[in-house]
């Protein structure tokens, strides 16, 4: 195999609207953030995810949530498509992949909000339609939150609505004719009449499409329910999972869910987390890490381990690796948490308890601890494995740990023939490899 026909791999950058992924990441001395929100830091974040050819930010949105009063940033309160529609003025090639929740959006604001976005990004947008389950954020709006079966329902029909509403444009109303006079074509914009169970919308969206058609649909998700959704409308599923085994399941059955709605397996995207902890070595870079967890983080930390482990840790155990018979003796259910499998994986390394924590074992995703080469290892290994096509990466700080990653990791995946050394497009669709879509899926020609 040539290194061109190589599948390639997809990267993103997370971002919160903080100085990095660790919520600590602002009182690093290097940081020097003088207020918040800057978005100077977002951007440059930005421009540096571009320089590695990174195909797409990734914003969580969590209104309404505070952060814990320990000297966590708060990185949830601003707006991510309001970051992101500033980010894209900054930049040319990198899309964005911006959370809204169905659960408590309004679908008219989102269709218009989001197509707006892409059509003045030159066709660089996603919405990750999750149903979200935030009890905060649902109060924030009003709303009661509703169980899986009512939120996927709604779900439904929400991206639906949403879709149809972007292709109320007619994709060639647009006409710009001098000469006729002709500005565009209004027969070809429709009005529609959506009368669902969960949301209605009567009238038009008057955008025309984006150089993309319309924005991507990402999901994300844990439930047989969002799998199923995934499998209708998404583009890319980005998920949480800590092990190899884990990513090629949930890829698995995403790329059946496609197939069961008359897609390509390789229509859906499955993008895994990582958390990439890079020093001279691998001490090094857990040390670093470890300079971002407090005292009291610490022991929640441990506790937590033992908590999943079945056992008591005493503060002697910290400075010695766990007894193998005891990490011999975990039974795994399905009702395990999820991250037992890791957690046993790195201690089985010979890690002690205290580095076992710097691993950051227990956290949403799991951490590629080392050297350039050992972080590039293991996107690799998971990429190869069929574990992921891609990963969402959350480096603690965007002032040193990003700019590692871009002139350090990035180099090596290009080198393996396994990561794009330019953007194949301007649009987020090119760089990402999904096609042009108007409308609902199956319906672009008609637009
Ligand atoms: C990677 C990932 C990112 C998520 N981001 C958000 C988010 O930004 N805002 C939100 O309200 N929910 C978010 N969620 C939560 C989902 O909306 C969902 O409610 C949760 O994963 C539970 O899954 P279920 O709804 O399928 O049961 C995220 C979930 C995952 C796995």
């Amino acid at each position: 195999m040539t290194t061109e026909q190589k599948k390639q791999m997809m990267l993103g950058l997370a971002s919160f609207g903080a100085t990095g992924l660790n919520f600590r990441s602002w009182m690093d001395p290097v940081a020097k953030l003088e207020s918040y929100p800057d978005i100077t830091v977002d951007i440059k974040a930005a421009q540096l995810a571009e320089k590695g050819k990174f195909q797409f930010m990734f914003f969580g949105d969590f209104p309404g949530t505070k952060a814990a009063n320990n000297g966590d940033m708060q990185s949830m309160g601003l707006d991510p498509l309001l970051i992101a529609t500033l980010i894209a003025n900054h930049t040319s090639h990198i899309g964005f992949g911006i959370t809204r929740a169905t659960s408590w959006s309004n679908p008219y604001e989102l269709a218009r909000q989001f197509k707006t976005l892409d059509a003045l990004s030159q066709g660089r947008v996603a919405w990750n339609a999750v149903t979200g389950a935030n009890g905060v954020s649902a109060n924030a709006y009003g709303i009661d939150l509703a169980h899986s079966f009512d939120r996927y329902s709604k779900a439904n029909e929400f991206t639906e609505l949403v879709q149809t509403l972007w292709a109320s444009w007619g994709k060639d109303a647009l006409k710009l004719g001098h000469s006729t006079k002709e500005f565009a074509d209004y027969a070809q914009v429709k009005s529609i009449n959506f009368k669902g169970q969960y949301v209605k919308s009567s009238g038009s969206l008057p955008i025309p499409p984006s150089q993309q058609g319309q924005p991507v649909i990402f999901h994300s998700g844990g439930s047989e329910n969002s799998i199923a959704f995934a499998g209708k409308y998404a583009d890319v599923f980005v998920g949480e999972v800590w092990t190899i085994e884990q990513g090629q399941a949930i890829r698995q059955a995403l790329r059946q869910a496609a197939v069961a709605n008359g897609r390509q397996p390789d229509d859906i995207k499955f993008i895994a987390g990582v958390m990439p902890l890079l020093g001279d070595t691998k001490k090094e870079a857990l040390e670093r890490h470890a300079s971002f967890i407090d005292g009291d983080t610490f022991l929640q930390r441990v506790a937590h381990i033992g908590y999943v482990l079945g056992v008591d840790f005493t503060p002697a155990d910290l400075e010695r690796p766990i007894d193998p018979s005891i990490l011999d003796q975990i039974v795994i259910t399905p009702y395990s948490d999820p991250r037992i499998e890791n957690v046993v994986k790195v201690a089985r390394e010979g890690w002690t308890l205290r580095e076992l924590v710097y691993h950051s074992v227990i956290d949403y995703y799991p951490a590629a601890v080392g050297t350039a080469q050992d972080v590039a290892d293991h996107l690799t290994d998971w990429f190869e494995s069929d574990a992921a096509d891609g990963f969402w990466v959350m480096p603690d700080s965007y002032e040193v740990d990003l700019p590692r990653f871009v002139d350090e990791v990035v180099p090596i995946l290009q080198e393996r023939g396994i990561f794009h050394k330019d953007y194949e497009g301007t649009t987020l669709r090119e760089n990402l490899g999904v096609p042009y879509q108007y409308g609902l899926r199956g319906e672009s020609e008609a637009n």
